[in-house]
């Protein structure tokens, strides 16, 4: 048995407004909370959520720091698929959130091993990750830690599951667009975070939280860790929990 919590809701929008709340509700508690935040489809209407609570003036990111998981290698900067560009567009330039609290891999840094060593000082200089959201890939990875024959441990350079680049292909012009490299927390990074929420939607995503949830820890599903983990909610909708064994 897993000490997972999981939360099914009917649909995308319910199980969006309980993320947001999950996150809102540590930041009134602790103003100065440390968060870890995801890019891709999934996190959107949290997002809004969040963004609606501070325009209705019932919460605040004025004191919050934040570090994304992961960013893509060799766009160039600014480019409209970054995710630090994603970030902006559909949360930060929305809040009130102070631009030195927000920390993304710099895709474009000169040295990339000493950007992955940087990025993890800077998280434990913070005081470490008080919650990480995670989405997860159709094939289980978070952040970019991909389906392998081992966890990698801390933020480090890898390369994009070929199922990743199909996945994700639909952000771009064509699929020759989509990097092939990225800068992604490790495992260890995401297990060193003192809570963990994973959002999932959609049938695609069923398999692999089946797996995640129900199956051996193993890295050739990297989600499959977080059994391991003592404080980790898994907010579904219907259609991601639909191969959830009926026990449960
Ligand atoms: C994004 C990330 C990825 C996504 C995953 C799901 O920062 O680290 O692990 O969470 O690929 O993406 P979506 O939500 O687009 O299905």
């Amino acid at each position: 048995m897993t000490e997972m919590k999981i939360i099914v809701s009917a649909n995308y929008d319910e199980m969006s407004r309980l993320a947001a709340e999950q996150v809102a509700t540590l930041v009134r508690q602790n103003p100065k909370a440390v968060l870890g935040l995801p890019t891709g489809s999934t996190p959107i209407g949290m997002y809004r959520n969040l963004i609606e609570m501070y325009r209705q003036g019932t919460l605040s990111f004025k004191q919050v720091t934040t570090f994304n998981l992961d960013e893509y290698i060799g766009l160039p900067p600014g480019d409209v698929n970054s995710y630090r560009y994603f970030m902006f567009e559909n949360f930060f330039k929305h809040i009130d959130i102070q631009e030195e609290n927000i920390h993304i891999p710099d895709g474009n840094a000169e040295d990339l091993e000493q950007e992955c060593i940087a990025y993890e000082n800077k998280i434990r200089a913070a005081g470490g990750i008080d919650l990480m959201v995670l989405g997860v890939g159709n094939n289980g990875h978070i952040g970019f830690n991909e389906p392998g024959d081992h966890f990698p441990v801390a933020t480090h350079v890898t390369k994009l599951d070929e199922s990743t680049i199909q996945a994700n292909a639909r952000f771009f012009d064509s699929i020759d667009q989509v990097p092939r490299y990225a800068i992604t927390m490790g495992i260890g990074s995401i297990m060193r975070c003192h809570r963990i929420l994973l959002l999932a939607s959609g049938k695609a995503k069923a398999q692999a939280i089946r797996g995640a949830i129900e199956g051996p820890v193993t890295p050739k599903l990297p989600a499959s860790i977080l059994q391991f983990h003592s404080d980790v909610t898994i907010m579904l909708d219907a259609e991601a929990a639909s191969l959830l064994s009926r026990s449960r």
